[in-house]
């Protein structure tokens, strides 16, 4: 297990920038999800972020920055698109990827010649970020905290149980966004939506005053390619509310490895259950914990009811979509 630091404590909170400053891995809370962070000027720092995780060196990882200034050491070019979308989403759940500097965080970009920045509002992540840079270092690579596939976690207790004790963890409380942010590639010209999150499409196009391109739209690159799933245990199926409905009166009695995740379909008396709210923001928040616990509590197999086809619940859909793909 990964031992556990109170974010909120001045002094715990000097244990980790010295820890990073010296090399060593510290996860951290975003108001996303944790990170696991190193010193993204530090490939040797950044490669054990790669294997702690065990994720190819060729997958690129976000790198997250105190303030918008702090992204002119790690970008050769700034393009429009993304100066706007910092300006409107700063601090917050927003990656942009834009051009890379030369040899700047050449690791933590896992070859690519763009990078993903971020500038978090999670309260102690913008204190340990602002530490960090007084001691020199002026981002900190950090993809979800999980290893690779797995679930993002949403809690310090769900990172340390990833983890063994060369990792420390920062603790924040539990993730109120609840998902990993949205990302916009801003570095071709045309802004592109790689991930759904928490801010709408219709959010960033007016920020933008220009539509979006889909990944799907746009020409393919050659990697950087995004995580297939985002997959629990339990083997996730998405299913409409009727066929939901349909499938467990056709089932009868409830087999016992079987949980239902639903928000308007009741379960049968005796199964693992749990309710999605209604508020799509909640629902998020919520989503990698339930998928956890369903984890924990044994269940093999999860029916998921599908979510509306509203946008605010565009990430969470995501989410869903890529859990029951694998
Ligand atoms: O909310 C978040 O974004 C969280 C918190 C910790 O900030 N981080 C996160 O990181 O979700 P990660 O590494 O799990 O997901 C980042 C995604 C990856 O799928 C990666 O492929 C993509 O961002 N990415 C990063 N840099 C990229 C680049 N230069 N070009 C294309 N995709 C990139
Ligand atoms: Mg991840």
């Amino acid at each position: 297990m990964a031992r556990i630091l109170d974010g909120q404590d001045p002094k715990q909170l000097q244990e980790a920038v010295q820890a990073l400053c010296a090399g060593r891995l510290v996860a951290f809370p975003t108001e996303t999800v944790y990170g696991l962070g190193a010193n993204a000027g530090d490939d040797a720092a950044v490669r054990r972020i790669f294997e702690a995780k065990g994720r190819p060196a060729n997958h690129p990882l976000i790198v997250h920055v105190p303030n918008a200034e702090a992204c002119l050491t790690l970008a050769s070019a700034v393009p429009p698109a993304a100066q706007k979308l910092m300006q409107s989403f700063w601090p917050g759940p927003l990656t942009v990827i834009v051009p890379r500097r030369g040899e700047a965080a050449a690791a933590a970009a896992g070859g690519q010649d763009t990078i993903g920045l971020r500038c978090p509002a999670h309260p102690v992540a913008r204190a340990l970020l602002e530490a960090c840079a007084q001691q020199g270092v002026l981002g900190l690579a950090g993809p979800s905290a999980n290893v690779f596939g797995r679930v993002s976690p949403t809690t310090a207790q769900h990172v340390a149980e990833e983890f063994g004790d060369d990792v420390l963890v920062l603790d924040g409380g539990p993730c109120e966004v609840g998902i990993e942010s949205t990302i916009v590639d801003c570095s071709r010209g045309h802004a592109v939506l790689l991930r759904p999150g928490m801010i709408t499409r219709a959010e960033i196009e007016a920020a933008l005053g220009e539509p979006l391109l889909d990944r799907d739209d746009a020409a393919p690159r050659a990697s950087g390619t995004l995580e297939a799933h985002y997959a629990p245990r339990a083997k996730v199926r998405l299913m409409s509310a009727d066929i939901l409905q349909t499938a467990l009166q056709v089932l009868g009695e409830s087999p016992p490895r079987l949980a239902l995740y639903s928000r308007t379909v009741r379960a049968p008396r005796g199964m693992l259950h749990r309710r999605m709210p209604d508020d799509a923001a909640q629902a998020a928040q919520q989503l990698f914990a339930a998928l956890r616990e369903f984890d924990a509590e044994g269940a093999e197999l999860v029916w998921v009811e599908s979510p509306p086809p509203a946008p605010e619940w565009d990430g969470v859909r995501d989410r869903l979509v890529r859990a029951a793909a694998s």
